[in-house]
């Protein structure tokens, strides 16, 4: 592919953004498709290897990961759930929120803390407002939390747990606008205090989230904070946003054998990301009753394409565009690391942008996968400004800069850097200004498509590879290939 003008980088060393908390590399296991069933779980006397239950290969994959926190169990499903059927003898029941499906309920509370526990992951708990009761989320919570003698503690034990589990996170409802109750902003604001007020979890004190908007209802997030008491009972409120590539929710694009033209929309689509964030946080801003540190939680985002026949509900081929998709957003949330504290891509394991495809005892590791596992040492690293000096990308009417760049501190004073070609058909040659590089090494994530892919016959086709770069005095040059994201360490 031609090389294109250069585009130069500088990092604003002495200036500090904030702490790119780990938690914004977060995942979303939502009770739906083949997420759960078949992808995570396959219980203890299946073929496929376990431990407890759970997938050996997509365990361990994760857990290269270092996911930092796991929301569940939905999504749409949290407002279904009543957690009684997934604990002791369990009640199978229809998957309502997800086309009726069986749900065994095999995978409960305890699967699921276990799990978090075991990948040391921080867990986010996601509780039933719309179908549920106060007195169900509540006891839900003694179940899980509970210390002392009480019934909900010991019938904990005598289920298997003896010590209570952690709750790090939890919200009340989901998309409380629509699936989850379709109420006025007003209505949920009430419901969400008083249910928060009698939410105890033991000593614990997990960060309350209360249920926000999604990309077009802005002013829903706005009414709810209006409330003069909604910032005594939570310390944020969450932000839904997913890419589509066409805007239309029936007709949402293909995931593979899609044109550029789609490509295109899809890239600006998910660059609106940093404006939607800015304006929410704008709306918390306007909230004088709301701590400072009220944060942004943008727990559900990702790509959403049309589905493919014959696959599980909501299941997806995942592609280079859906790779430059997670860089690109992941450099908006690390532009806003001192807002946003935690993330959660839609989802983990054959939902959505998924990490992870599973077909039967065979599992696929996805281009978005290799981005997570890129970006780890973002986790915990110190967020700088970047500033970026280079042409645009253009399709037709569309426009936005070919590249996109962010920067941050690790723990031992080295630099990480990432770098996304959006550009489908040309490279692009970058310069780093002031480096200060002693030493520099780094890899790179392409494909040879707009639509390359892993699957279980090829997986290998797109997986990162070593990146070249040239250190010339005190500066840092490279050509980054079209459609590829790069992760730099510069010691
Ligand atoms: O991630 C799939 C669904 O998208 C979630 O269940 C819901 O919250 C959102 O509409």
């Amino acid at each position: 592919t031609p090389a294109s003008a250069q585009t130069v980088v500088s990092i604003e060393r002495e200036a500090e953004i904030g702490t790119i908390e780990p938690e914004v590399y977060s995942q979303f296991l939502e009770h739906l498709g083949g997420q759960v069933y078949g992808g995570l779980w396959v219980g203890e006397d299946s073929d496929i290897a376990n431990t407890h239950g759970v997938r050996d290969d997509v365990f361990a994959a994760l857990q290269a990961l270092q996911v930092p926190a796991i929301r569940w169990p939905g999504g749409c499903y949290a407002d279904l759930y009543h957690w009684r059927d997934g604990v002791g003898e369990r009640t199978p029941r229809e998957n309502m929120a997800w086309g009726g499906t069986e749900e065994p309920n095999t995978f409960g509370t305890h699967e699921f803390f276990n799990l978090a526990e075991r990948l040391g992951a921080k867990t986010y708990l996601n509780v039933n407002l719309g179908s549920g009761t106060v007195e169900e989320a509540a006891d839900w919570l003694e179940y899980i939390t509970g210390t002392g003698e009480t019934a909900l503690a010991q019938e904990r034990r005598a289920n298997g747990r003896s010590e209570p589990w952690t709750i790090d996170y939890l919200s009340i409802g989901n998309e409380t606008w629509g699936c989850g109750g379709r109420m006025r902003p007003d209505y949920y604001a009430d419901l969400y205090t008083h249910w928060a007020s009698f939410m105890f979890a033991d000593e614990q004190k997990p960060v309350m989230i209360v249920a926000g908007p999604h990309d077009g209802n802005i002013e829903f997030a706005d009414e709810v904070l209006d409330h003069p008491m909604i910032g005594d009972v939570s310390s944020g409120i969450s932000l839904h946003f997913y890419t589509l590539p066409t805007s239309d929710w029936s007709a949402k694009g293909a995931a593979i054998g899609f044109p550029e033209s789609e490509w295109a929309s899809a890239l600006e689509r998910t660059l609106r990301m940093d404006g939607l964030i800015e304006q929410t946080l704008g709306v918390i801003d306007a909230h004088d009753h709301l701590g400072e540190d009220y944060g942004l939680y943008v727990d559900e985002w990702g790509m959403w394409v049309d589905e493919t026949e014959g696959k599980s509900s909501l299941w997806q081929q995942n592609t280079m565009r859906d790779a430059v998709v997670a860089a690109l957003n992941l450099n908006i949330f690390h532009k806003h690391a001192d807002r946003v504290p935690m993330t959660n891509i839609a989802q983990m394991v054959n939902v959505l942008q998924a990490m992870i495809l599973t077909e039967g005892e065979d599992m696929v590791l996805t281009p978005t996968y290799h981005v997570y596992e890129m970006f780890t040492p973002f986790h915990g690293a110190t967020s700088l400004p970047v500033e970026l000096d280079g042409p645009d990308y253009r399709y037709g009417d569309i426009a936005f800069p070919a590249l996109s760049a962010s920067a941050a501190r690790m723990a031992d004073g080295s630099l990480a850097v990432a770098l996304v070609n959006a550009d489908p058909n040309s490279d692009h040659a970058v310069t780093l200004e002031r480096a200060g590089a002693r030493s520099v090494s780094g890899r790179v994530l392409t494909g040879d498509a707009m639509d390359a892919h892993n699957t279980v016959a090829q997986p290998g086709r797109v997986a990162p590879q070593p990146a070249e770069i040239r250190v010339d005095g005190d500066r840092l040059t490279a050509s980054l290939p079209a459609r590829s994201v790069s992760v730099w360490i510069i010691k």
